[in-house]
Protein backbone atom coordinates (compact mmCIF):
# COMPACT_ATOMS: atom_id res chain seq x y z
CA UNK A 1 0.00 0.00 0.00
CA UNK A 2 1.23 3.08 -0.86
CA UNK A 3 3.00 5.60 1.85
CA UNK A 4 0.49 8.36 1.95
CA UNK A 5 -2.73 5.72 2.12
CA UNK A 6 -4.27 5.86 5.51
CA UNK A 7 -6.53 3.25 6.48
CA UNK A 8 -9.83 4.14 7.17
CA UNK A 9 -11.16 1.45 10.02
CA UNK A 10 -14.94 1.92 11.31
CA UNK A 11 -16.46 0.92 14.88
CA UNK A 12 -19.39 2.26 14.59
CA UNK A 13 -21.18 -1.16 15.17
CA UNK A 14 -18.84 -1.58 17.92
CA UNK A 15 -17.16 1.15 19.94
CA UNK A 16 -20.56 3.41 18.79
CA UNK A 17 -22.67 0.75 19.65
CA UNK A 18 -21.38 0.99 23.26
CA UNK A 19 -22.75 4.26 23.77
CA UNK A 20 -25.46 4.25 26.40
CA UNK A 21 -28.88 3.66 24.29
CA UNK A 22 -27.36 3.74 20.79
CA UNK A 23 -28.03 -0.37 20.71
CA UNK A 24 -28.82 -1.10 17.18
CA UNK A 25 -31.18 -4.31 15.88
CA UNK A 26 -29.57 -7.10 13.77
CA UNK A 27 -31.19 -5.36 10.79
CA UNK A 28 -30.25 -2.03 11.38
CA UNK A 29 -26.30 -3.40 11.58
CA UNK A 30 -26.48 -5.10 8.68
CA UNK A 31 -28.18 -1.86 6.82
CA UNK A 32 -25.20 -0.02 8.37
CA UNK A 33 -22.60 -2.14 7.54
CA UNK A 34 -23.53 -2.40 3.81
CA UNK A 35 -23.32 1.30 3.89
CA UNK A 36 -20.25 1.28 5.18
CA UNK A 37 -19.06 -1.36 2.78
CA UNK A 38 -20.37 0.79 -0.56
CA UNK A 39 -18.70 4.06 0.86
CA UNK A 40 -14.99 2.57 0.65
CA UNK A 41 -14.61 1.68 4.82
CA UNK A 42 -11.50 -0.41 4.66
CA UNK A 43 -12.53 -1.95 7.94
CA UNK A 44 -15.33 -2.44 9.88
CA UNK A 45 -15.33 -3.60 13.49
CA UNK A 46 -18.52 -5.29 13.41
CA UNK A 47 -19.20 -5.71 16.43
CA UNK A 48 -18.01 -7.99 20.10
CA UNK A 49 -18.96 -11.69 18.88
CA UNK A 50 -18.57 -12.85 22.79
CA UNK A 51 -20.66 -10.27 24.15
CA UNK A 52 -24.13 -11.48 23.35
CA UNK A 53 -26.07 -13.93 21.24
CA UNK A 54 -27.05 -10.95 18.76
CA UNK A 55 -23.42 -9.83 18.57
CA UNK A 56 -22.27 -12.74 17.51
CA UNK A 57 -25.25 -13.03 14.94
CA UNK A 58 -24.92 -9.84 13.43
CA UNK A 59 -20.94 -10.19 13.01
CA UNK A 60 -21.35 -13.64 11.19
CA UNK A 61 -24.03 -12.01 8.96
CA UNK A 62 -21.96 -8.99 8.20
CA UNK A 63 -18.93 -11.03 7.43
CA UNK A 64 -21.08 -13.26 5.04
CA UNK A 65 -22.24 -9.80 3.14
CA UNK A 66 -19.24 -7.88 2.98
CA UNK A 67 -17.65 -6.82 -0.61
CA UNK A 68 -15.04 -4.90 0.14
CA UNK A 69 -14.84 -4.25 3.53
CA UNK A 70 -12.04 -6.29 5.84
CA UNK A 71 -14.75 -7.78 8.65
CA UNK A 72 -13.20 -7.29 12.18
CA UNK A 73 -14.03 -8.65 15.55
CA UNK A 74 -13.34 -7.79 18.94
CA UNK A 75 -11.84 -10.13 21.73
CA UNK A 76 -10.33 -9.46 25.17
CA UNK A 77 -7.15 -11.26 25.65
CA UNK A 78 -8.46 -15.03 26.20
CA UNK A 79 -8.81 -18.12 24.25
CA UNK A 80 -12.43 -18.25 24.79
CA UNK A 81 -13.57 -14.86 23.61
CA UNK A 82 -10.91 -15.03 20.39
CA UNK A 83 -12.41 -18.54 19.08
CA UNK A 84 -15.94 -16.60 19.12
CA UNK A 85 -14.41 -13.91 17.22
CA UNK A 86 -13.38 -16.43 14.91
CA UNK A 87 -16.45 -18.22 14.44
CA UNK A 88 -18.09 -14.96 13.66
CA UNK A 89 -15.60 -13.24 11.51
CA UNK A 90 -14.47 -16.37 9.63
CA UNK A 91 -17.55 -16.17 7.10
CA UNK A 92 -15.74 -13.00 5.20
CA UNK A 93 -13.58 -12.79 2.29
CA UNK A 94 -11.17 -10.70 4.58
CA UNK A 95 -11.85 -11.69 8.00
CA UNK A 96 -9.73 -9.92 11.47
CA UNK A 97 -9.46 -10.93 14.67
CA UNK A 98 -8.88 -7.66 16.83
CA UNK A 99 -7.61 -8.59 20.61
CA UNK A 100 -6.91 -6.31 23.26
CA UNK A 101 -5.71 -5.95 27.37
CA UNK A 102 -5.49 -2.60 29.45
CA UNK A 103 -1.52 -2.14 29.76
CA UNK A 104 -1.63 1.27 31.92
CA UNK A 105 -1.01 0.83 35.96
CA UNK A 106 -4.60 1.83 36.16
CA UNK A 107 -5.88 -1.45 33.53
CA UNK A 108 -3.36 -3.62 35.15
CA UNK A 109 -5.09 -3.68 38.14
CA UNK A 110 -8.43 -5.15 37.18
CA UNK A 111 -7.03 -8.73 36.36
CA UNK A 112 -4.95 -8.21 38.91
CA UNK A 113 -1.77 -9.56 36.85
CA UNK A 114 1.92 -8.21 37.22
CA UNK A 115 3.72 -6.98 34.09
CA UNK A 116 5.42 -10.29 33.66
CA UNK A 117 2.10 -12.14 33.78
CA UNK A 118 0.25 -9.78 31.17
CA UNK A 119 3.04 -9.74 28.86
CA UNK A 120 2.94 -13.36 28.29
CA UNK A 121 -0.49 -13.77 28.06
CA UNK A 122 -0.39 -10.86 25.57
CA UNK A 123 2.28 -13.38 23.93
CA UNK A 124 0.02 -16.23 24.24
CA UNK A 125 -3.31 -14.80 22.78
CA UNK A 126 -1.85 -12.92 20.01
CA UNK A 127 -0.41 -16.10 18.94
CA UNK A 128 -3.43 -18.18 19.18
CA UNK A 129 -5.01 -15.23 17.18
CA UNK A 130 -2.62 -15.78 14.59
CA UNK A 131 -2.77 -19.56 14.08
CA UNK A 132 -6.71 -18.45 13.22
CA UNK A 133 -5.97 -16.15 10.70
CA UNK A 134 -3.44 -13.83 9.04
CA UNK A 135 -4.88 -10.75 9.69
CA UNK A 136 -4.66 -9.84 13.34
CA UNK A 137 -4.89 -6.77 15.17
CA UNK A 138 -3.25 -5.96 18.44
CA UNK A 139 -4.56 -3.03 21.34
CA UNK A 140 -2.90 -2.57 24.58
CA UNK A 141 -6.34 0.01 25.83
CA UNK A 142 -5.21 2.75 27.59
CA UNK A 143 -1.77 2.92 25.78
CA UNK A 144 -1.49 7.07 26.18
CA UNK A 145 -1.24 6.34 29.96
CA UNK A 146 0.86 3.34 30.37
CA UNK A 147 4.50 3.51 31.01
CA UNK A 148 6.93 4.26 27.98
CA UNK A 149 9.12 1.23 28.55
CA UNK A 150 6.52 -1.38 29.34
CA UNK A 151 4.41 0.15 26.06
CA UNK A 152 7.25 -0.56 24.12
CA UNK A 153 8.04 -4.21 25.50
CA UNK A 154 4.23 -5.14 24.86
CA UNK A 155 4.31 -3.74 21.53
CA UNK A 156 7.26 -5.49 20.31
CA UNK A 157 6.07 -9.21 21.82
CA UNK A 158 2.86 -8.06 19.93
CA UNK A 159 4.73 -8.04 16.91
CA UNK A 160 6.89 -11.08 17.79
CA UNK A 161 3.77 -12.91 17.63
CA UNK A 162 2.35 -12.27 14.84
CA UNK A 163 -0.06 -8.96 15.01
CA UNK A 164 0.02 -6.92 11.92
CA UNK A 165 -1.63 -3.75 13.43
CA UNK A 166 -0.98 -2.13 16.25
CA UNK A 167 -3.60 0.00 17.56
CA UNK A 168 -2.67 3.05 20.04
CA UNK A 169 -5.72 3.60 22.00
CA UNK A 170 -6.37 6.71 23.58
CA UNK A 171 -9.18 5.28 25.81
CA UNK A 172 -9.86 8.11 27.90
CA UNK A 173 -9.24 11.03 25.45
CA UNK A 174 -6.64 11.86 27.73
CA UNK A 175 -4.09 12.69 25.32
CA UNK A 176 -3.31 16.02 22.91
CA UNK A 177 -2.02 16.07 19.47
CA UNK A 178 1.49 17.07 19.82
CA UNK A 179 2.01 13.96 22.28
CA UNK A 180 -0.22 12.01 20.20
CA UNK A 181 2.05 12.44 17.37
CA UNK A 182 5.70 12.08 19.35
CA UNK A 183 4.28 8.93 21.13
CA UNK A 184 3.56 6.97 17.38
CA UNK A 185 7.05 8.36 15.96
CA UNK A 186 9.01 7.56 18.77
CA UNK A 187 7.40 3.77 19.02
CA UNK A 188 8.16 3.52 15.12
CA UNK A 189 11.65 4.21 15.66
CA UNK A 190 11.97 2.54 19.24
CA UNK A 191 10.30 -1.23 18.95
CA UNK A 192 11.99 -3.70 16.93
CA UNK A 193 9.65 -4.66 14.46
CA UNK A 194 7.67 -1.37 14.17
CA UNK A 195 8.54 -0.84 10.70
CA UNK A 196 6.88 -4.15 9.53
CA UNK A 197 3.29 -3.62 10.76
CA UNK A 198 1.00 -0.76 10.44
CA UNK A 199 0.11 1.40 13.67
CA UNK A 200 -3.45 2.44 14.28
CA UNK A 201 -4.48 5.69 16.03
CA UNK A 202 -7.69 5.11 18.53
CA UNK A 203 -9.14 8.19 19.88
CA UNK A 204 -11.64 9.45 22.34
CA UNK A 205 -12.80 12.76 22.36
CA UNK A 206 -13.44 13.73 26.25
CA UNK A 207 -11.41 16.39 25.61
CA UNK A 208 -13.23 17.49 22.49
CA UNK A 209 -9.58 16.79 20.63
CA UNK A 210 -10.21 13.20 19.11
CA UNK A 211 -10.08 14.47 15.16
CA UNK A 212 -6.80 16.28 16.23
CA UNK A 213 -5.42 13.52 17.81
CA UNK A 214 -5.75 11.07 15.71
CA UNK A 215 -4.76 13.43 12.32
CA UNK A 216 -1.71 13.81 14.37
CA UNK A 217 -0.90 10.45 15.09
CA UNK A 218 -1.26 10.49 11.25
CA UNK A 219 1.67 12.78 11.00
CA UNK A 220 3.81 11.15 13.49
CA UNK A 221 3.39 8.17 11.10
CA UNK A 222 -0.50 6.33 12.16
CA UNK A 223 -1.64 4.82 9.03
CA UNK A 224 -5.10 3.37 10.18
CA UNK A 225 -7.30 6.01 11.72
CA UNK A 226 -9.95 4.05 13.88
CA UNK A 227 -13.37 6.04 13.60
CA UNK A 228 -17.03 6.34 13.77
CA UNK A 229 -19.89 8.08 11.95
CA UNK A 230 -21.00 10.97 13.68
CA UNK A 231 -18.12 10.35 16.43
CA UNK A 232 -20.64 7.89 17.99
CA UNK A 233 -19.02 6.19 21.12
CA UNK A 234 -18.61 6.21 24.62
CA UNK A 235 -18.84 9.26 26.69
CA UNK A 236 -18.30 12.32 24.45
CA UNK A 237 -17.55 9.61 21.43
CA UNK A 238 -14.75 8.79 19.18
CA UNK A 239 -12.95 10.40 16.33
CA UNK A 240 -15.71 11.30 13.56
CA UNK A 241 -15.04 9.59 10.26
CA UNK A 242 -16.17 12.29 8.47
CA UNK A 243 -14.16 15.10 9.74
CA UNK A 244 -11.08 13.21 9.30
CA UNK A 245 -11.45 12.22 6.13
CA UNK A 246 -12.81 15.98 5.19
CA UNK A 247 -9.82 17.14 6.68
CA UNK A 248 -7.46 14.76 4.62
CA UNK A 249 -9.28 15.56 1.77
CA UNK A 250 -9.50 19.94 1.93
CA UNK A 251 -6.47 20.09 3.49
CA UNK A 252 -4.28 17.87 1.46
CA UNK A 253 -1.61 20.35 0.61
CA UNK A 254 -0.52 20.16 4.54
CA UNK A 255 -1.82 16.68 4.93
CA UNK A 256 -1.30 14.63 1.77
CA UNK A 257 -2.39 11.43 2.95
CA UNK A 258 -5.44 9.93 0.74
CA UNK A 259 -8.10 7.15 1.88
CA UNK A 260 -10.54 5.19 -0.12
CA UNK A 261 -13.54 6.96 1.26
CA UNK A 262 -16.69 8.21 -1.32
CA UNK A 263 -17.12 10.84 0.51
CA UNK A 264 -20.12 11.77 -1.18
CA UNK A 265 -21.70 8.98 0.58
CA UNK A 266 -21.29 10.49 4.33
CA UNK A 267 -24.09 12.51 4.74
CA UNK A 268 -26.80 9.99 3.64
CA UNK A 269 -24.28 7.52 6.25
CA UNK A 270 -24.50 10.06 8.94
CA UNK A 271 -28.45 10.41 8.49
CA UNK A 272 -28.90 6.89 8.73
CA UNK A 273 -26.81 6.20 12.22
CA UNK A 274 -28.59 8.94 14.07
CA UNK A 275 -31.66 7.19 12.83
CA UNK A 276 -31.05 4.15 13.88
CA UNK A 277 -28.78 5.57 17.01
CA UNK A 278 -31.58 7.25 18.11
CA UNK A 279 -28.53 9.78 18.42
CA UNK A 280 -29.21 13.42 17.14
CA UNK A 281 -26.26 15.50 15.20
CA UNK A 282 -25.71 18.56 17.09
CA UNK A 283 -26.66 21.50 14.37
CA UNK A 284 -23.28 22.69 14.23
CA UNK A 285 -21.25 19.28 14.12
CA UNK A 286 -18.49 19.74 11.40
CA UNK A 287 -19.32 18.48 7.71
CA UNK A 288 -23.02 16.75 9.41
CA UNK A 289 -24.58 18.69 11.26
CA UNK A 290 -27.70 20.55 10.22
CA UNK A 291 -25.70 24.39 9.99
CA UNK A 292 -22.49 23.09 8.92
CA UNK A 293 -23.36 24.53 4.77
CA UNK A 294 -26.16 26.87 6.34
CA UNK A 295 -25.89 30.57 5.92
CA UNK A 296 -27.92 33.41 8.08
CA UNK A 297 -26.39 36.55 8.28
CA UNK A 298 -26.61 39.11 5.54
CA UNK A 299 -23.04 39.54 4.99
CA UNK A 300 -22.49 35.66 4.50
CA UNK A 301 -25.06 35.52 2.21
CA UNK A 302 -24.35 38.00 0.24
CA UNK A 303 -20.80 36.56 0.10
CA UNK A 304 -22.30 33.38 -0.74
CA UNK A 305 -24.44 34.30 -3.51
CA UNK A 306 -21.30 36.25 -5.43
CA UNK A 307 -19.11 33.47 -4.89
CA UNK A 308 -19.61 30.24 -2.74
CA UNK A 309 -16.14 29.66 -1.42
CA UNK A 310 -16.20 32.75 0.73
CA UNK A 311 -17.46 31.07 2.85
CA UNK A 312 -17.17 27.43 2.57
CA UNK A 313 -14.44 25.81 2.24
CA UNK A 314 -15.76 22.25 0.49
CA UNK A 315 -19.26 22.34 -1.40
CA UNK A 316 -22.10 20.59 0.12
CA UNK A 317 -21.89 18.36 -2.99
CA UNK A 318 -18.40 17.17 -1.49
CA UNK A 319 -20.59 15.28 1.51
CA UNK A 320 -23.35 14.48 -0.51
CA UNK A 321 -25.56 17.35 0.15
CA UNK A 322 -27.72 18.76 -2.60
CA UNK A 323 -27.04 22.10 -1.94
CA UNK A 324 -25.69 25.20 0.73
CA UNK A 325 -28.48 26.06 2.59
CA UNK A 326 -29.23 29.96 2.71
CA UNK A 327 -31.63 30.47 5.74
CA UNK A 328 -34.38 33.40 5.71
CA UNK A 329 -33.70 34.90 9.46
CA UNK A 330 -33.25 38.30 10.75
CA UNK A 331 -29.63 38.56 10.00
CA UNK A 332 -30.43 37.75 6.19
CA UNK A 333 -30.25 41.17 4.05
CA UNK A 334 -31.94 42.04 0.43
CA UNK A 335 -29.86 40.08 -1.72
CA UNK A 336 -30.25 36.93 0.14
CA UNK A 337 -33.99 37.82 0.27
CA UNK A 338 -34.24 38.91 -3.77
CA UNK A 339 -32.51 35.46 -5.05
CA UNK A 340 -34.56 33.13 -2.58
CA UNK A 341 -38.15 34.99 -3.73
CA UNK A 342 -36.42 35.02 -7.73
CA UNK A 343 -36.45 31.37 -6.76
CA UNK A 344 -39.78 31.01 -5.09
CA UNK A 345 -40.81 32.52 -8.53
CA UNK A 346 -41.17 36.30 -7.32
CA UNK A 347 -39.41 38.83 -9.50
CA UNK A 348 -39.03 42.21 -7.46
CA UNK A 349 -38.53 46.25 -8.92
CA UNK A 350 -36.00 47.44 -6.44
CA UNK A 351 -38.99 49.57 -4.66
CA UNK A 352 -41.60 46.21 -4.43
CA UNK A 353 -38.45 44.85 -2.42
CA UNK A 354 -38.12 47.64 -0.69
CA UNK A 355 -41.64 47.42 1.02
CA UNK A 356 -41.11 43.50 1.75
CA UNK A 357 -37.19 44.04 3.09
CA UNK A 358 -38.92 46.39 5.65
CA UNK A 359 -42.03 43.68 6.49
CA UNK A 360 -39.95 40.40 6.00
CA UNK A 361 -37.43 41.97 8.99
CA UNK A 362 -40.60 43.01 10.97
CA UNK A 363 -41.79 39.36 10.51
CA UNK A 364 -38.25 37.96 11.17
CA UNK A 365 -38.02 39.60 14.34
CA UNK A 366 -41.10 38.04 15.99
CA UNK A 367 -40.54 34.70 13.96
CA UNK A 368 -36.36 32.55 14.46
CA UNK A 369 -36.90 30.87 10.90
CA UNK A 370 -38.63 32.15 8.26
CA UNK A 371 -39.86 28.99 5.89
CA UNK A 372 -40.49 29.65 2.25
CA UNK A 373 -44.60 29.39 3.16
CA UNK A 374 -44.05 32.45 5.13
CA UNK A 375 -42.12 34.63 2.33
CA UNK A 376 -45.10 33.06 -0.06
CA UNK A 377 -47.56 34.96 2.55
CA UNK A 378 -45.83 37.57 2.54
CA UNK A 379 -45.58 38.13 -1.39
CA UNK A 380 -49.80 37.11 -1.40
CA UNK A 381 -50.18 39.92 1.61
CA UNK A 382 -48.41 42.40 -0.55
CA UNK A 383 -50.06 41.67 -3.84
CA UNK A 384 -53.88 42.39 -1.60
CA UNK A 385 -52.52 45.36 -0.24
CA UNK A 386 -50.95 47.13 -3.34
O1 LIG B 1 -10.96 2.79 23.56
C1 LIG B 1 -10.39 1.69 23.57
O2 LIG B 1 -9.35 1.50 24.17
C2 LIG B 1 -11.04 0.61 22.83
C3 LIG B 1 -10.24 -0.64 22.68
C4 LIG B 1 -11.06 -1.84 22.84
C5 LIG B 1 -9.48 -0.61 21.40
O3 LIG B 1 -12.11 0.78 22.29
ZN1 LIG C 1 -12.57 2.96 22.14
Amino acid sequence: MAQDRVVIFDTTLRDGEQSPGATMTHEEKLEIAGLLDDMGVDIIEAGFPIASEGDFAAVSEIAKNSKNSVICGLARANFKDIDRCHEAVKHAAQPRIHTFIGTSPLHRAIPNLTKDEMAERIHDTVTHARNLTDNVQWSPMDATRTEWDYLCRVVEIAIKAGATTINIPDTVGYTAPRESADLITRLIATVPGADEVIFATHCHNDLGMATANALAAVEGGARQIECTINGLGERAGNTALEEVVMAMKVRNDIMPYTTGIDSTKIMNLSRRVSAVSGFMVQPNKAIVGKNAFAHESGIHQDGMLKNAETFEIMRPADVGLAETNIVMGKHSGRAALRSKLADLGFELADNELKDVFVRFKALADRKKEIYDEDLIALMQTSATAG
